[in-house]
């Protein structure tokens, strides 16, 4: 292993010239990386033949890395042509997000090992023509053409480890070590005995910041206060694992999660995956030999073998142990000292290909009183990925962690041997489905901490989001925002009125019941749909609310909206939501100063019903605000029910008529009716515009 490669391009530090070439010499290097790592495969044969069944063969990685170059600088018009488009097309998904019960079978005709690299060979002249030529003036940033041509590198850097697990994972038959893959040679040395280390509380702020090329998850900002907790002085060794097989553990259900009590089932796993029993003996798989257990190294596992370790060193020892968070392994990071420019200044790390193409024992690498803060292996966290406050997709790859947003996806840091570039960096933020082996292992820590959630999900129902956007999101056509028109106009109305409390009945999303809360000391948002109710609740709770607008088709974008940015931070507290029925609300939602209902008489089962006993809920003197745009439906009032909107004896009868005939005999129309336009939008081509009609009756008996 050659000194000091490996290591991301900082974009800030020389001339344009000297970025230049620093780029191309990354992008050369890692590209015959990735060459070597195939050459440890014995055969062309090796390439199609499945090393586990829920990844793509290895042919299929080998032309991938170059075939998102061309997918990439064709999304961003840096080159017109296509290479090869039948390879393509067939190069372009990867099956990285799959669980055990959803494996694609679908059949593939994959070209020769010599056709792609033939390909790949193309496309390495193709992408250094363009840094060859492409303009370097400004700073190198998220909005540059050379952040493609990063991202092109970055991510054949993240297939060099992913396709070197894999590789791990293939027939013996298939692959032969190489001198240019190294293993440690320090194998049967003895495990140290683990320790814990105090953690002092920290105040943990993320968001990268530096000059380097990151992923879109990694940037906005993120702050939390971390408790002081106990630490594992090294990773999980071979040794200290094998306690807890030899124990019995992966027979107890008891240590292990539900999910990974499935995975457990499903795969009948025994012991670590990359531990293979000889008779009596144990044996270590590695790349492209099996070696004698080296009890010394740390133990690669994944998340539910991880867990379910401390679940049984818990119950051992008494203690309340599990995994680090990702601020606890930040806490751990920053108490260890570490930075990325030291670490990367020198061989302090079992990482970036430095030394081994192997792990090695897990006290050779010191890092502060701690080992192995970084390298060695991964360290799998309890957090499954978030977005940090802020996040937006890079609109060349949109798709690269949106997906993982789902709590189903736990980041793993640290990076191990095998970690170069921009996952070797403090901030990168990658993760993993649970069951997913990697390079991976764990440090325990102690702590009665308990696991903090951050709520990760992108809504992608529908007409969720369409009211989400109606309600949190932008303006069209300049018609203001709905909610927040009739919140302004009920307290223009209610001048010189108690303002106490407020009832917003239909409330949906919950906007309008936010606005009236600047001005009520209390406001209560009620609507049938529990789906609206949650999503507004989220906001009230969290304050962020994230959600999927579809484009055209299948197409979406990404869409963020806090409260914070409406400047309704500050009233959350004063709203609660509930899930109701408008025509059988409960006793105790009654003694109102206002009452909102916009939107709902025309899609309730009996308007009639819930306008004659509304009074009830509404004080003396106090407004009941009625808009609709009066889109009477039999799917959801009965003909009979309706309150206009038909012809009797004759005549026309107007809802207004209707309304007035109902509410006559407790409320006086005070103000003439107005109507009030929303805009709803369904697709980036095609959107609602309506007019409700807004009244204001006044409780007067
Ligand atoms: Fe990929």
């Amino acid at each position: 292993m050659n000194q000091l490669l490996n290591r991301t391009t900082i974009l800030n530090q020389t001339s344009p010239e000297a970025i230049r070439n620093q780029i191309r010499a990354y992008f050369h290097q890692t590209a015959d990386l990735y060459e070597s790592l195939f050459k440890l495969l014995s055969c062309d044969e090796a390439y199609f033949v499945k090393p586990i069944s829920l990844r793509h063969p290895l042919i299929f990685y080998y032309g991938h890395t170059n075939t998102f170059f061309i997918n990439k600088l064709v999304l961003s018009g840096l080159i017109t042509d296509r290479i090869n488009p039948q390879m393509e097309s067939m190069f372009a998904v990867g099956v990285d997000e799959m669980g055990w019960d959803d494996v694609n079978e679908q059949n593939y005709d994959w070209p020769s090992v010599d056709s792609v690299r033939a390909y790949r060979l193309e496309v390495r002249k193709v992408v250094d023509q363009l840094i060859d030529t492409l303009p370097l003036n400004a700073a190198i940033d998220w909005d540059s053409p050379w952040w493609v041509i990063l991202m092109g590198i970055e991510h054949e850097r993240i297939h060099l480890e992913t396709s070197s697990v894999l590789i791990r994972q293939h027939d013996l038959k298939y692959v032969k070590p190489s001198l240019d893959w190294p293993i440690c040679p320090d194998q049967q040395s003895e495990p140290p005995v683990n320790t814990l280390v105090e953690i002092p509380p920290r105040k943990i702020m993320l968001g990268k910041n530096d000059a380097s090329y990151g992923w879109d998850n990694e940037y906005g900002n993120f702050v939390k206060d971390c408790s002081a907790f106990k630490t594992a002085k090294y990773l999980c060794s071979n040794l200290e694992f094998f306690d807890f097989v030899d124990a019995g553990g992966y027979n107890n259900d008891a240590y292990w999660l539900e999910e990974g009590l499935a995975w457990r089932q499903y795969s009948k796993a025994t012991h670590p995956t990359f531990w293979v029993k000889h008779g009596d003996t144990w044996k270590l798989r590695l790349m492209a030999e099996e070696i004698d257990m080296p009890w010394s190294w740390p133990a690669e596992v994944n998340y539910h073998e991880a867990k379910a370790f401390c679940h049984w060193k818990s119950e051992q020892q008494g203690l309340s142990i599990r995994l680090p968070t990702e601020a606890e392994w930040y806490s751990i990071y920053a108490y260890a000292g570490l930075s990325d420019e030291s670490i990367s200044a020198g061989h302090h790390a079992n990482l970036f290909l430095d030394g081994y193409a192997s792990s090695c024992p897990v006290n050779q690498f010191a890092h502060g009183d701690l080992f192995d803060v970084v390298g060695n292996v991964w360290q799998w966290t309890e957090t499954p990925i978030f977005p940090f406050d802020g996040f937006k997709v890079h609109p060349i790859y949109d798709d690269f962690t949106t997906p993982t947003y789902d709590g189903r996806h736990n980041l793993i840091k640290g990076g191990s041997w095998i970690s170069t570039g921009n996952e070797a960096l403090k901030s990168s933020r990658y993760a993993f489905r649970r069951h997913f082996f990697q390079h991976a292992g764990f440090r325990y820590i102690v702590t009665d901490t308990p696991i903090e959630d951050h709520s990760s999900h992108y809504e992608n129902d529908k007409q969720l989001s369409e009211y989400a956007e109606f309600h949190y999101g932008d303006t069209y056509y300049d018609v203001p925002n709905f909610p927040k028109a009739l919140s302004d106009l009920a307290i223009e109305v209610m001048q010189n009125q108690p303002l106490k409390t407020a009832l917003d009945l239909g409330c949906a999303t919950g906007r309008a019941s936010f606005e009236l809360a600047k001005h009520f000391d209390h406001v209560t948002g009620i609507d049938f749909s529990a789906r609206f109710i949650g999503l507004a609740l989220k906001l009230a709770q969290q304050g962020v609310v994230r959600y999927t607008m579809t484009t055209e088709g299948d197409l979406v974008s990404y869409q963020e909206r806090t409260l914070a940015s409406l400047g309704l931070e500050d009233v959350a507290h004063k709203v609660e939501f509930w899930q109701g029925d408008a025509c059988n609300l409960k006793p105790n939602f009654t003694g109102y100063d206002l009452i909102m209902a916009a939107n709902l008489i025309d899609r309730l089962y009996s308007p009639r019903q819930f306008l004659k006993a509304i009074h009830e809920r509404l004080n003396l003197g106090g407004i009941l605000m009625i808009t609709s745009p009066y889109t009477w439906l039999e799917e959801h009032t009965p003909r009979e029910e309706w309150l206009g909107g038909f012809k009797k004896d004759g005549e026309n009868v107007t809802t207004l008529d209707g309304l007035k005939a109902v509410l006559s005999a407790h409320f006086d129309l005070v103000k003439a009716p107005m109507k009030v336009p929303f805009v709803i939008r369904e697709t980036q081509h095609k959107f609602q515009h309506t007019l409700s009609e807004v009244t204001f009756w006044k409780r007067v008996r």
